[in-house]
């Protein structure tokens, strides 16, 4: 895990949480991208993401997929697997950043959501938080990302926010240093993490309300666990 200095820039404003009046708890963000490649472009715009949030107010802690296991073929014992899953339990909402690859999401970034359990006795550690979507694009700006990490971000029971980004050409966007050129793709990125983090404090302290669904309070708890946790299967 890395953390990224503050970035001070002129285009936000840092005081969106006292507006909402809910500024005492900082929200936490974990973000994930799915790049390895040293110079990659959905890391840059990941980590990005990550400064505004920080200078929000936020506390943000950013997973690095390097020696994440394929699905399945590691136990959970693994001290990534064991790194990624303590980080999804601790994060109030999430950033999801990947290349798109072949007109789909990187795997190195489903790896990542595959090897989040839907269920952890009866909690579903990624239900009630929040998500945003970014994608990079090498060609024209395209959008097959982002629209299925939409569809991930509901099937693991998240709050997918409505703005997204999608970098087109995405090799002419950022410096020698991997700093993002202004321009109106960094500027969606600003509008996406603050609309992030503003429904983020709203639904604060509220995800396990928000989850409580009638017919799984009709079933208890040991017959929803056997019927979501495939491991049991
Ligand atoms: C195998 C492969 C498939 C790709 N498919 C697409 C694609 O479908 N659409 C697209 O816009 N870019 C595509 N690209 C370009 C990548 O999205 C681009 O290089 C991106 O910057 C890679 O992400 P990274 O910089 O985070 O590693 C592809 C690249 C590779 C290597």
């Amino acid at each position: 895990m890395t953390s990224f200095p503050a970035l001070v820039t002129e285009h936000f404003d840092p005081s969106i949480a006292e507006q909402i009046g809910k500024s005492e708890l900082p929200p936490r963000f974990l973000v994930l991208y799915g790049s390895v490649r040293e110079r990659s472009f959905s890391r840059f715009s990941a980590e990005e993401a990550a400064r505004l949030l920080t200078r929000m107010g936020a506390e943000v802690k950013i997973f690095n997929p390097s020696g994440l296991p394929l699905p399945d073929d590691a136990p959970e014992t693994h001290a990534k697997v064991q790194e990624l899953r303590s980080l999804v339990r601790w994060c109030d909402g999430m950033v999801w950043s990947s290349p798109e690859r072949h007109g789909a999401m990187s795997s190195i970034l489903k790896a990542q959501i595959d090897w989040i359990p839907l269920t952890e006795g009866a909690i579903r550690p990624s239900q009630g938080k929040t998500l945003a979507v970014m994608q990079v694009c090498g060609g024209s700006q395209s959008f097959n990302a982002v629209n299925q990490m939409r569809v991930l971000g509901r099937w693991m029971r998240m709050f997918t926010i409505p703005n997204q980004s999608s970098i087109a050409k995405a090799w002419q966007e950022f410096d020698e240093e991997g700093r993002m050129k202004p321009s109106a793709y960094y500027d969606r990125i600003v509008d996406v993490v603050e609309e992030l983090f503003k429904i983020t404090l709203i639904l604060k302290g509220h995800a396990d309300y928000l989850a409580d669904r009638y017919s799984e309070r009709k079933e208890n708890h040991q017959q929803l666990t056997a019927r979501v946790n495939q491991a049991k299967i």
